[in-house]
């Protein structure tokens, strides 16, 4: 009889095992509990019951094979409960609520734009250059070919500093080439981002502030072809390989010859003569160009006869406005996350 309870103990020492590995939380653990010691139906008070069917001689070894079940099952209830335990004694956590989710933040549009924009130069091996937002007139003006009363200043409407005599908002990015070029002996190749200033009523095409790109290259023997070949390798690796472009005479006091440079609208292709990007004309400004003047290039003391250059500066706003069909210039300032989040 002792053999065959002997057995059967061990049998149940197996299943109280498997099942004990199983339990992941208080009420699996009370669930087992109850089976093994409930008062009426556990197994281990039926196996008590059972030691007075069993002849003397054996009971005493019975006993001691039940009652060292018991320990057992009783000892590993209690190593799982100290287990679960911690989770009774964080009451303040509360696995039942919905998560809080963290929205990561993300560079504005313009920001991006204008690291693309940067990329493609530095991978043709131009310098990353900057000068600062506060500039002295002769920087802004004089040193690019402008002088005290030429109309160029009238285009541009410009920020004074109060009380401080010479001193501007810079209008464009254009200084930072006279200050590069007089730090610098060439060859040379760099490009100066940043923003610029000018007292203009914001609407659609406006704001009084945006961000510009000045691109310059300075060697010996540099002619036009060198600029056209430079900036069209740039429009194609930024807006795509089935872009045209069209250079147009134009003037800037600080080049000669000077050329706008205009791409085919990327979105009619020159067909939808109500074409909400281009409006009809098929093209779209894109890039103001040059020869170095000569004269700036004095300026920077730098010989005119043995080196020659070309310029270049756009405007990133208006690009990315461009390239994504933005309507109107100001939403890229106003903050609006509804439009920001677009661009993620
Ligand atoms: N500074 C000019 C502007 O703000 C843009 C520009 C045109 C820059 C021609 C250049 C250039 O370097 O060569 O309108």
């Amino acid at each position: 009889m002792s053999r065959e309870l002997s057995h059967e103990i061990d049998e149940l020492i197996q299943v109280f095992k498997a099942e004990v590995e199983q339990v992941q939380s208080q009420q699996q653990h009370r669930g087992l509990k109850e089976k093994y010691f409930s008062r009426r139906k556990g197994i281990c008070p039926l196996l008590m019951q059972r030691l007075r069917d069993i002849p003397p001689k054996e009971k005493a070894e019975a006993g001691r094979l039940i009652n060292r079940f018991k320990q057992m099952v009783e000892q590993s209830l209690d190593e799982v409960f100290t287990r679960l335990e911690p989770d009774r004694r964080k009451p303040g956590i509360d696995w039942t609520l919905p998560p809080v989710s963290h929205a990561p933040g993300a560079p504005h549009l313009i920001e991006r734009t204008r690291t693309e924009l940067e990329d493609i130069f530095i991978q043709m091996g131009y310098e990353v250059a900057e000068g600062p937002e506060m500039e002295s007139e002769y920087n802004n003006f004089t040193a690019l070919n402008i002088p005290a009363h030429h109309p160029a200043r009238d285009e541009q409407d410009t920020f004074f500093i109060q009380d401080i005599d010479d001193m501007v908002l810079r209008t464009h990015t254009s200084p930072v080439q006279i200050r590069y070029m007089k730090s610098k002996q060439p060859p040379f190749k760099a490009i100066f981002p940043g923003k610029v200033f000018r007292k203009d009523e914001p609407d659609a095409t406006h704001t009084p502030v945006f961000h510009q790109i000045e691109g310059l290259l300075v060697d010996r023997e540099i002619n036009f072809s060198h600029l056209r070949g430079i900036l069209e390798a740039f429009i194609r690796a930024f807006f795509g390989e089935d872009i045209k472009t069209r250079f147009r005479p134009g003037y800037f006091p600080f080049t000669e010859p000077s050329a706008e440079i205009d791409i085919s609208c990327f979105l009619c292709f020159g067909q939808d003569a109500e074409c909400r990007i281009c409006k009809g004309t098929g093209w779209l400004e894109i890039l103001g160009s040059g020869m170095v003047h000569p004269g700036v290039l004095m300026n920077c003391g730098i010989d005119p006869d043995l080196f020659s250059g070309f310029a270049f500066g756009m405007g990133v706003d208006r690009i990315a406005l461009l390239r994504h069909g933005v309507p109107d210039l100001r939403m890229f300032f106003e903050n609006d996350l509804r439009f920001l989040r677009q661009f993620r």
